[in-house]
């Protein structure tokens, strides 16, 4: 990692993470989507978030659109611009669970060496969940439109279409909503939760 800074002191937390985990009855993590555009990344983060959140557990969402209005106004699409984003979102959703938090990230994150940096940063918090669809079903949802847009040279660089996506080597789970339900593949996804995060 690059550090501009120098003489800095690291402030150590009198709060265990265990301690957090202790209060809060759950372990907390990120859950790393990875998928397509339109493979089902936000429908499903939105899904689970709320699922959980009924249930008692501390969760939140970090959304690729969302966070470009914000934390990430300064960056387009370029593939510099990808990876300081998703370099950001790894180091955002480190603090998150570290706080205790089951963080999911909903983004395209295209890259693997961008991925397995967030992996690096957030070493046992990480699991990397594939959203599985490819581009002829992802094509055909479209929600956004943005798919028709990239064909006709509207949008440059759209993953999929006119940039590249590198599926995970190695992820921890796979949720292929090509052949699935939502509410299939919303069961899941709590599953795997069920495996991970109990305290
Ligand atoms: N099994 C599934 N899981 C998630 N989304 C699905 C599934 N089957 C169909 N869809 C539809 O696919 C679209 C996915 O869009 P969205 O969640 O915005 O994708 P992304 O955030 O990955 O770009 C939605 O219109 C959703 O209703
Ligand atoms: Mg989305």
């Amino acid at each position: 990692m690059n550090i501009k800074s120098s003489n800095l002191v690291t402030v150590k937390h009198r709060i265990t993470v265990e301690e957090r985990w202790k209060e809060n009855k759950h372990k907390g993590g990120i859950l790393w989507f990875t998928g397509l555009p339109g493979s089902g990344k936000s429908t499903l983060a939105i899904e689970l978030e709320s699922y959980l959140f009924q249930n008692g557990i501390h969760v939140y969402v970090l959304d690729g659109d969302n966070i470009r209005q914000g934390l990430s106004s300064d960056l387009g699409f370029s593939p510099a611009d990808r990876t300081e984003n998703i370099r950001r979102i790894g180091e955002v959703g480190t603090l998150f669970a570290d706080a205790g938090f089951i963080v999911i990230t909903a983004f395209i994150s295209p890259y693997r060496k961008d991925r397995e940096l967030a992996r690096q940063v957030a070493g046992n918090f990480f699991n990397e969940i594939y959203i599985k669809a490819d581009v002829t079903t992802c094509e055909k949802r479209d929600p956004k439109g943005h798919y028709q847009l990239a064909r006709t040279g509207k949008i440059p660089e759209f993953t999929g279409v006119s940039a590249p996506y590198e599926q995970p080597n190695n992820p921890e789970l796979i949720v292929d909503t090509n052949n699935q339900s939502v509410d299939k593949c919303k069961e899941h996804l709590i599953n795997f939760i069920g495996t991970r995060f109990t305290h």
